[in-house]
This record gives structure tokens, C-alpha cells and sequence, in this order.
């Protein structure tokens, strides 16, 4: 794992962003996994500055999000696929054919999870994924756990992810129950991963990613096991190592 801790959620923003630069520049058709939550914003932000400035075209490129919850359409303001078109999808180029995010509404969720799979595999695999971290550890969807989902499943959230969550929603009652994620195995299989974290309220998910056992309870602790790993950070969230 490369630890880097910088000044504010902007600059790691630009950090992060300047790694998915560096990739499409090197490989147009490349595979990016994104990621929801407010951490990764900063980061969409400076991809989109590249855009706009010339400097880097998507034209070529797929996407696969890592997660969406159950329940909400694409048009509800707090589904992840309608987060990520407002937030990147519609200031970049991706084809809308070449994005891809887990549908939360489908009849049948465990087909969807298999078809998710598999379109990821059928594209050769993620060539660089962004994460998040929760409170608790979680990356994507996978809470903690007794032990790490090998695939794209269906997974119930946790009463501190709710919690987290609910500042988005009207009402805790509103936030969904259930969430599709990929699985930590999915994740694993990508060939990098960039982690962003901001604040002090990550500190021990960092500490315990970082130097914890590699155990179920930390989900995001499997990440000591992977061999590129770039986590940034700001002070705060450092604040433990
Ligand atoms: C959600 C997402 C995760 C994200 C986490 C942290 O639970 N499913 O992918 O990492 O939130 O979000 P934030 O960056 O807003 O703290």
C-alpha cells in the first residue's frame, strides 16, 4: 500500500483525478470502476476540469459504479446512477452504453448481480477503481462481516450505514434497507485501486484498513493483500496511522 496524505479534499481530489488522467491517456478504452458517497466528488470534479480543458478524452472508455441501493429508480435523486450522471456522466464524454451501474429496481436481483459479473469480466476487468471507506470499514456496500463476499451480491446495510446515509435522505425511515454491491472479490480483481478518505470521522476505518487484522469486521482491511493500492488522505483522517 502508497499512503499519501494531503492538505485538503481538493488536492486529494486532483490526486486522485490525475491517476485516472495518467490511465485513459495511457489506455483510451480502459476500464474505470467509480464510486459514490461526497468523498470522490472532488475528484469527479477535476476529471471533468481535464475534460473541458482537452486534456483527457473519455470517448473510449467503460464504467462500472460499485454499487447502487435497492429500490430506488434511476431518476430518484439519491440512486447512485442518478448521482453519478450529476456529478460526472453529464459534463464528460462516456457513452451512456459504456456506463454501467447496478440496477436497483430489477425483478430479479441475483440475475442482475450474475449479468454485473460478468459484463465485468466480459470487459476485461476493472483497470482502476476509486473507493471510498465507511465508518465502519465498509468499502462499496460490503459491511462488516464474518466473511468476505467473493462476488456482486445483495447485501442488507448496517444501522451506522443507515445512519451515515441518512443525511441524504429526508428521513432516516427513507433510506433503503438493501443495497447490490460488488463483492470484495470483484473489488480485489481490479488491477489498481485509489482509496480517498477526508476527516476525522474515518481516522480509525483508515487505522484499522491499514494496520488491523485482515478480517471480515474491516472490510476495507482485505486491501492490505492487494498489490496496488494508492490510499489518499487528508491530516484528519491520518490523524491515527
Ligand atoms: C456509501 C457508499 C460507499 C462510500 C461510503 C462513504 O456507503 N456505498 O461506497 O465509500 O458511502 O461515503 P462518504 O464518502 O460520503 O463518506
Amino acid at each position: 500500500m502508497v499512503v499519501k496524505v494531503y492538505k485538503d479534499a481538493e488536492t486529494i481530489g486532483k490526486a486522485a483525478a490525475a491517476m485516472f488522467a495518467a490511465r485513459v491517456l495511457e489506455k483510451p478504452d480502459c476500464v474505470l470502476g467509480l464510486a459514490t458517497g461526497s468523498t470522490p466528488i472532488p475528484t469527479y470534479n477535476a476529471m471533468i476540469n481535464y475534460f473541458k480543458e482537452g486534456t483527457v478524452d473519455y470517448s473510449k472508455v467503460t464504467t462500472f459504479n460499485l454499487d447502487e441501493y435497492v429500490g430506488l429508480t434511476h431518476e430518484h435523486d439519491q440512486s447512485y446512477y442518478y448521482f453519478m450522471h450529476d456529478n460526472l456522466f453529464n459534463s464528460i464524454n462516456v457513452p451512456e452504453e459504456s456506463i454501467h451501474v447496478l440496477c436497483g429496481t430489477a425483478d430479479d436481483l441475483e440475475a442482475e448481480c450474475a449479468q454485473y459479473e460478468a459484463a465485468i469480466e466480459a470487459a476485461g476487468g476493472v483497470d482502476l477503481q476509486i473507493l471510498g471507506i465507511g465508518h465502519n470499514g465498509h468499502i462499496a456496500f460490503n459491511e462488516p462481516a464474518d466473511t468476505f463476499a467473493a462476488k456482486t451480491h445483495v447485501v442488507s446495510l448496517t444501522a451506522r450505514t443507515i445512519e451515515a446515509n441518512t443525511r441524504f435522505f429526508a428521513s432516516s425511515a427513507d433510506v433503503p434497507r438493501q443495497a447490490v454491491t460488488m463483492g470484495i472479490g470483484t473489488i480485489m480483481k481490479s488491477k489498481a485501486i485509489v482509496l480517498v478518505a477526508t476527516g476525522a470521522g474515518k481516522a480509525q476505518a483508515v487505522h484499522d484498513m491499514i494496520y488491523g487484522e485482515i478480517d471480515p469486521k474491516c472490510p476495507a482491511s482485505i486491501l492490505q493483500l492487494h498489490p496496488n493500492v494508492t490510499i489518499i488522505c487528508d491530516k484528519d483522517a491520518a490523524s491515527m496511522l
